[in-house]
C-alpha cells in the first residue's frame, strides 16, 4: 500500500504533536512543511526528517505540490481558514486543529470549501473519541435518557491561562471559550446528535488575568458562560474558565425525561433494560448503587483509547475509503454559531438570535 503523503502548515507546539503521532503510523509520510518563519520551519523539518527542499513560507506555493494528499493545519485559530481553503481547493484532504476557526464567517467558508471540493475536512476535536463520550452518545441514541430537556456543558481550570498566540485576539480570536471550551461544547453537541441552537445569552470576562503579572497584553476572555436554547426547546448551560476563584464549576450533565447522566454514571428510578443490553454489547459492567427508591448506575470497564492515535487513523481511513469526515465540519460549525452568539450577546448585554447557516 502506498504511503499517504502529508504536509504540515504551522510548525508550532501542536504541529510537533501531529508529527509524533504520524511518525508512529506506518502508512504516513510527511513530505513538506510550511511556516511564515523560515528558521522555525527549517528546524522543524530537520527535527522530523522532512527534506529541506520542501520547506515553505507560503502555503499556497506548497499546495502546488501534486504529491501532497493531506494537510495538517496547525496554525493559530485566526489562520485556520487560509491554508484549509487553499488545501481543499488544491484537491487535498485536511486535518485542521481545533477550534474550527475563530470567526463564524471563517468556519462557514471552510465548510463550503469542503463541500465544493468533495474532499475530507476533519476538525481535530479529539475528545470526541474518549470512551465515556462515545458511550454517552450511544446512551442518548438508545433513548435511555428519554428526551433531554436540560444539560450543562462544563470545563474548568482554576489557573491555566496559556501564553503565546493563545491570549491575543489577533491570533486566537477568543480565549477560554474557543480554546478549551470547544472540547466540552462539542462533546455535548455530539452526545445530543447536534441540536440546532436558536438563541444565546452569553457572558465573558477577564477580571483575574488583567491583574496578573505577565498577562498585561492579554485581550481575550478568561471565563465564559452561556444559556443556549435549541430548536426543540431544550436548554444547554455552558461554563468554561482558564482562571477562576473556584475549585470546580461542576460537571457536565444531562437531564432526560426518563433518566439523567454525568459522563460514566446514569441516574434513574430503576436499571433500564436498554442500558443492560448496551453494557453487554460494549463489554462493560454496571455498578448499581441504591439511592432511596432510585439508583445510581456507574458504567465500568470501558476500554481506554489513545484519542490522538485514533483520530489520525480514522482520518486516514476516511481518506483511503473516500469519506465521510469522521468529525464533520458542518456539525462542528454549530460550535462556531454558539461562540459567535456568546460574543455578540456579551457585547450587547442581552440574548441574541442565532442561526446555523446552510452549507
Ligand atoms: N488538539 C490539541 O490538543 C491542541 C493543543 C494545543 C493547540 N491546539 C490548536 O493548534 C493550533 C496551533 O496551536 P500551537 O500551540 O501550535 O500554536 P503556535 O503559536 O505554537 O504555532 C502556530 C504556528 O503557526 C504559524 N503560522 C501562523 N500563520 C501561518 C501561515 N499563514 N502560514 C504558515 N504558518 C503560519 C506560526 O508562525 C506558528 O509557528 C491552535 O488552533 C490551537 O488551538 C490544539
Amino acid at each position: 500500500m502506498d504511503k499517504i503523503k502529508v504536509a504540515v502548515v504551522g510548525t508550532g507546539g501542536i504541529a510537533n504533536h501531529h508529527m509524533g503521532v504520524y511518525s508512529k503510523i506506518e502508512d504516513i509520510q510527511v513530505i513538506a512543511v510550511c511556516d511564515i518563519f523560515k528558521d522555525k520551519a527549517m528546524n522543524f523539518a530537520e527535527r522530523w526528517g522532512v527534506p529541506k527542499k520542501n520547506v515553505f513560507t507560503n502555503y499556497k506555493k506548497m499546495m502546488e505540490m501534486d504529491e501532497i494528499q493531506t494537510v495538517s493545519v496547525c496554525t493559530f485559530n485566526q489562520a485556520h481558514r487560509g491554508p484549509t481553503v487553499a488545501a481543499l481547493e488544491a484537491g487535498k484532504h485536511v486535518l485542521c486543529e481545533k477550534p474550527m476557526a475563530a470567526k463564524l464567517s471563517d468556519a462557514v467558508a471552510m465548510a463550503k470549501a469542503a463541500k465544493a471540493s468533495g474532499k475530507i475536512l476533519h476538525i481535530a476535536i479529539h475528545s470526541r473519541y474518549q470512551p465515556h463520550i462515545v458511550m454517552a452518545r450511544k446512551i442518548v441514541d438508545e433513548g435511555i435518557l428519554g428526551d433531554v430537556y436540560y444539560c450543562e456543558s462544563v470545563g474548568c481550570r482554576r489557573r491555566g491561562v496559556p501564553g503565546g498566540t493563545f491570549i491575543h485576539k489577533k491570533t486566537a480570536g477568543f480565549g477560554a471559550i474557543v480554546d478549551i471550551g470547544v472540547y466540552n461544547m462539542h462533546d455535548t453537541l455530539f452526545t445530543l446528535n447536534y441540536p440546532k441552537p436558536v438563541t444565546v445569552s452569553g457572558y465573558a470576562c477577564d477580571y483575574i488575568s488583567r491583574n496578573t503579572p505577565g498577562l498585561e497584553t492579554m485581550d481575550v476572555e478568561e471565563f465564559g458562560a452561556a444559556w443556549v436554547r435549541f430548536e426543540d426547546g431544550s436548554i444547554m448551560v455552558f461554563k468554561i474558565s482558564w482562571a477562576v476563584h473556584a475549585d470546580s464549576l461542576g460537571n457536565s450533565y444531562y437531564l432526560g425525561k426518563k433518566a439523567g447522566m454525568t459522563y460514566g454514571t446514569i441516574y434513574a428510578d430503576s436499571v433500564p433494560k436498554e442500558l443492560e443490553k448496551l453494557a453487554e454489547s460494549e463489554g462493560c459492567t454496571l455498578k448499581v448503587e441504591p439511592r432511596d427508591n432510585m439508583v445510581n448506575i456507574r458504567i465500568e470497564g470501558l476500554k481506554p483509547v489513545d484519542v490522538w492515535d485514533k483520530q489520525v487513523r480514522e482520518f486516514i481511513k476516511a481518506v483511503r475509503e473516500g469519506g465521510p469526515s469522521p468529525i464533520d465540519p458542518q456539525k462542528v460549525l454549530i460550535t462556531n454559531v454558539i461562540m459567535d452568539g456568546i460574543s455578540r450577546s456579551a457585547q450587547k448585554g442581552k440574548e441574541v438570535n442565532v442561526q446555523v447557516p446552510e452549507i
